[in-house]
């Protein structure tokens, strides 16, 4: 029937960044200076989850998010729909017994369970949602990798939420952004001890957005040569070592250094971007004070924390499973009620355990 109605939902989850992307060498593209090392949390804790439909009498394409319209005329959100349209087309073409979805308008429904303005990396989850939905409606033989290419000109970490486990998103070197994509370093299975612990600071005011604070961190810092030169491959080099030989030392170390140079670099730039509070400078110390507290007591070397900051004051602290009490326990002991922090919660890196929220 011609009002008949075509319909797909899936779910994406959040990705916390280990080795940050931050700078555009082609805003328009979203191509990065640098390539960047994720992990993707648990479905069952931080994400979208959006259904995507479309018939012949669909006025108009529209995003509800959270029961909210939003404004999908951006260029990002309609460089991401111009391309699946594209390749629905070519299967139409190929195939003239396909209903012609590709000329009919897009009804997108999202949902976060998470409050959007809390910070989080919602960008990354929305736009990966976003596109595997209408992927799936429009039922493209496109790989993770391949979909990737799509949902990065929505949000560049958006790209490396359509892998679960750790991801890396190559920086690539073509002009058309082409070899620019999120392959998988390790599945989730392969480190499935892996924790995050989230910590919400209250305090949150309007941050710089990513995209501003990268455009002053390229135009005006000078650190931000040797991190992209050469601290940041190096890293990535070495990061990718750490996730295959699941050695959480040098995945702590690495992350912990990497946060912090990447927000010396917004220091660095004129005028300079504070991301992180009094509060977030308040779980770097408990992180430093675990680890030493570790080290003293079993007398050896190795930290079994590991903070990490995106574009605003929130902690994300990564633990094994093993240091639930000692990391996780005493964070929320501590932060419990305390002026600060509005909400902690625990999320893994597993496929289908809920955790729920603390
Ligand atoms: O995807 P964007 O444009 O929101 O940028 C994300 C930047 C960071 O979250 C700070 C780092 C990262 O790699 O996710």
């Amino acid at each position: 029937a011609s009002d008949e109605v075509y319909r797909a939902s899936t779910y994406a989850p959040v990705n916390i960044a280990v080795i940050k992307y931050w700078g555009k060498r082609d805003p328009k593209l979203n191509l990065p200076t640098n390539s960047s090392l994720s992990v993707t949390l648990s479905q069952d804790d931080l994400r979208t989850h959006t259904t995507a439909s479309c018939s012949s009498s669909t006025p108009h394409d529209s995003l509800i998010l959270n029961g909210h319209d939003q404004d999908i005329s951006g260029a990002r959100t309609q460089a991401c729909l111009h391309d699946l349209r594209q390749h629905r087309q070519q299967l139409e073409s190929s195939d003239p017994s396909l209903p012609k979805l590709s000329t009919m308008k897009l009804k997108l429904v999202s949902e976060n369970n998470f409050p959007t303005a809390a910070g989080l990396a919602s960008s990354a989850a929305g736009f990966a949602a976003l596109v595997r939905a209408i992927a799936d409606l429009y039922a493209l033989p496109l790989t993770p990798t391949q979909l990737s290419r799509i949902a990065r000109q929505g949000s560049g970490s958006a790209c490396r939420s359509l892998m679960g486990g750790y991801v890396a998103w190559e920086k690539g070197t073509a002009a058309d952004g082409s070899d620019s994509v999120a392959y998988e370093v390790a599945p989730a299975h392969h480190w499935l001890e892996m924790r995050a612990l989230i910590l919400v600071a209250s305090a949150a005011k309007k941050d710089v957005s990513s995209t501003a604070g990268m455009q002053q961190t390229v135009a005006s810092s000078s650190l931000f040569e040797k991190r992209v030169d050469e601290v940041v491959p190096k890293r990535m080099k070495a990061m990718e070592k750490a996730v295959q030989e699941r050695d959480f030392e040098a995945f702590a170390r690495l992350s912990m250094k990497d946060s912090n140079n990447f927000h010396a670099c917004c220091l660095d730039t004129d005028p300079p971007i504070f991301y992180m509070n009094d509060t977030s400078r308040c779980a770097v110390r408990l992180c430093e004070a675990i680890n030493s507290h570790h080290e003293t007591q079993s007398g050896k070397a190795g930290a079994i924390c590991a903070y990490t900051f995106d574009a605003g004051p929130n902690a994300v602290v990564y633990y094994l499973a093993d240091n639930e009490q000692a990391v996780a326990g005493l964070f929320k002991g501590i932060l419990q009620g305390k002026e600060g922090w509005e909400g902690k919660r625990g999320g893994s890196v597993k496929e289908k355990e809920d955790r729920g929220v603390l």
